[in-house]
């Protein structure tokens, strides 16, 4: 049996998300997304109109599929949670069901059941601005869209997971050590999600047989981290100090995310692996 894998944070071919599901692909899985509303009508224009094909090619020359795009904002658990100035929003009104309930809901009726769940999303509308000098508005809403959206994620995706199931999201090192320029709380954000790692792992291990661990990834010059302005000179940083010296591709990040959530890790859950070029073993930059 085919394992179907649904894939939270897919808006372009740039991203973690894109190459999580290329790798998923590749190994068998079938894919299913979920993209933010606001981002929606253009990743499904582009994608009907061929704009990604030539991202699309997997190793055996075919091309991936999605086999469904299910609008999504992390950010609200329930319709009732939804304020009125985003539902009547142009770009929210015209689609239904993306609360993460609903969207769970959607999936369960649609396919029965899931394998394989990828948080690959963040946001953090300060994230510019150093913690010292962060709102309080602003670091609440860099831990609703990055951390408690994996939590809700979770909750409501967990009862349609499979046995043996796993789940991951992707972190970043700055939880753990100072890395300047990420700021707004984002920071804050990943050492939540990596600590909720290991919490959800023990809760979801014992109550749904599945598997919790989360990517600590290197630098990628994706969509959302175009918004950091330092995430070139991170980038220059990593390959001119990390123990190996090359570009870090999404693939690579895509290929950890595939052994993960396949029976060879079957043993590994509320972990944080490093897919980073082992940058973060470095105690000096050299
Ligand atoms: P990306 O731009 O491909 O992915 C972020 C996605 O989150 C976008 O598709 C965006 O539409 C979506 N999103 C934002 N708010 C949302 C919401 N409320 N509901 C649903 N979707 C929402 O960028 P990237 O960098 O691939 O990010 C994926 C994950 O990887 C994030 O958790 C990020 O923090 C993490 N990461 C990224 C690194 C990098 O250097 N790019 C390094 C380490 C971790």
């Amino acid at each position: 049996r085919g394992k179907k894998a649904f894939i939270a944070g897919v808006a372009d071919d740039n991203g973690y998300g894109w190459a999580i599901a290329k790798s998923l692909a590749a190994a068998g899985a079938e894919i299913l997304v979920g993209t933010w509303v606001p981002a929606l009508n253009i990743f499904e224009t582009s994608l009907r109109r061929g704009k990604f094909d030539e991202s699309r090619v997997l190793p055996d020359g075919s091309l991936m599929e999605i086999t469904k795009v299910y609008p999504l904002d992390a950010v609200y658990d329930t319709p009732e949670d939804v304020p009125e100035d985003v539902k009547t929003n142009k770009r929210y009104a015209g689609s239904s069901k993306w609360t993460v309930k609903e969207v769970a809901e959607s999936v369960k009726e649609d396919f029965g059941s899931i394998d394989i769940l990828v948080h690959s999303l963040a946001n953090g509308p300060e994230v510019s601005k150093p913690l010292l000098e962060t709102s309080r508005y602003g670091y609440l809403a860099a831990i609703s869209a990055s951390s408690y959206s994996y939590v809700s994620l979770l909750q409501h995706f967990a009862p349609i997971m499979n046995r043996g199931g796993a789940s991951i999201s992707l972190t970043y090192i700055a939880s753990e050590r100072i890395i300047p320029g990420y700021g707004g709380g984002m920071s804050s954000a990943k050492a939540a999600l990596e600590s909720d790692t290991q919490v959800l792992a023990f809760e979801a291990g014992r109550k749904h047989g599945i598997r919790v661990n989360t990517i600590s990834a290197g630098p990628l010059r994706s969509r959302a981290a175009k918004a950091i302005d330092f995430i070139d000179m991170m980038i220059d940083y990593s390959s001119e100090n990390a123990p190996l010296q090359k570009e870090l591709s999404a693939e690579e990040v895509g290929n950890a995310a595939a052994f993960l959530a396949s029976p060879l890790a079957s043993a590994i859950t509320g972990a944080v692996l490093y897919v980073d070029n082992g940058l973060n073993a470095m105690g000096v930059g050299v």
